[in-house]
């Protein structure tokens, strides 16, 4: 490993403070549906694995918020976020308005199912909140719902959530000052998919993030989806709000390209996810410089996106024992 490599890997391991919350460096676990129930051991046992060698922020997996009006009461979530401070990081949420097995496009919403959506938003964060979480993200990303309403091919709306810009925004909008009213001193982050080909571009990013920064979200989580071209989409979101730091995302576990995106300011906070699944000891090997020890990540999907969308427990194809852990 170069010197300047190895100089560099501590601009990984610097705090961050964002808002009350102090992050012990800059690596953050993204949401990664994992097919286990929050409420379940299981849960617990994934969410501590995640956790136990050093990323800075786990954000749960996008989690359906009807399910805070059923089963998922503090109590029942509590031992998860226990799981994750108890190894020394923070925990966030990621929050995600469909219920299992459904699907809804923009214009099948009526303006009492959006409102019924915003105050079910608010209510989810005041529970994850109770249970001890330090932050909640609404999913507003890769296409679905949230991101829907602020995509002009997918919201065919003719009324105040549909056409301009302005109005596009507004579901996502309402969503955000929802969670940030509910949230009180903790983190309000918000995931975002900037340039949808043949959609929206930066322009369009931009009116919406304006907003949410004015609203309050503390954290611009920026992940491209499929939109491929890791580091780079979350720079110009950097370079446009100094003050309020900056997630990116996607292979980030190459460890030159992850610091780059620090180094050169693209970027406050750098998730690894697909990374972490195959080889959770990636922040301490990084730590450590042990970069010859990393599992990789060959992107075969096979334990991870594969077993997602068929509803198994997600894991990685070179866990030895299964997708138990
Ligand atoms: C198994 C799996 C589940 C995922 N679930 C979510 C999710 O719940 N919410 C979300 O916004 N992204 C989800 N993602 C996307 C990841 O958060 C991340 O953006 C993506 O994997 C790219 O990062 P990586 O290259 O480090 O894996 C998921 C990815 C995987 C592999």
């Amino acid at each position: 490993m170069s010197e300047d490599l190895s100089r560099n890997i501590d601009l990984l391991f610097e705090p961050l403070v964002v808002g009350s919350v102090t992050l012990a460096n800059r690596i953050v676990v993204p949401p990664m549906v994992s097919n286990r129930a929050l409420s379940s051991d299981a849960a617990v046992r994934w969410y501590g694995r995640l956790a136990a060698e050093g990323p800075g922020l786990v954000i749960v997996e996008a989690t359906r918020i009807h399910r805070f009006q059923e089963d998922y009461t503090a109590e029942a979530i509590r031992p998860v976020v226990e799981a994750i401070h108890s190894r020394g990081a923070k925990a966030a949420i990621q929050l995600f308005p469909i219920p299992l097995g459904e699907s809804w496009a923009p214009s099948d919403l009526s303006r009492e199912r959006i409102d019924d959506l915003v105050r079910q938003f608010a209510h989810a964060t005041s529970v994850c909140i109770a249970a001890g979480f330090d932050g909640v993200e609404p999913h507003g990303a890769h296409g679905y719902l949230v991101n829907q309403f602020f995509s002009p091919k997918a919201n065919a709306r003719e009324d105040g959530y549909g056409g301009s810009v302005e109005n596009r925004c507004r579901f996502s909008l309402e969503v955000a000052r929802a969670c940030r009213e509910a949230a009180g001193d903790a983190l309000l982050l918000y995931r975002h998919t900037p340039v949808e080909s043949e959609s929206y571009g930066i322009e369009d990013s931009f009116v919406l993030t304006d907003r949410l920064v004015e609203i309050g979200v503390d954290v611009l989580d920026i992940s491209p989806g499929g939109f491929r071209r890791p580091g780079e989409l979350s720079a110009p979101f950097k370079e446009r709000y100094a003050r309020t730091p900056i997630i990116t995302v996607w292979r980030m576990e190459v460890v030159t390209r992850a610091v780059e995106a620090i180094r050169e300011r693209r970027a406050d906070l750098i998730a690894v996810g697909r990374g972490m699944l195959v080889d959770a000891s990636w922040p301490r090997k990084v730590r450590e410089r042990q970069l010859d020890e990393i599992e990789q990540c060959e992107e075969c999907s096979v334990g991870c996106f594969d077993r997602l969308w068929a509803g198994e427990l997600v894991g990685c194809v070179k866990w030895p024992d299964g997708y138990h852990v």
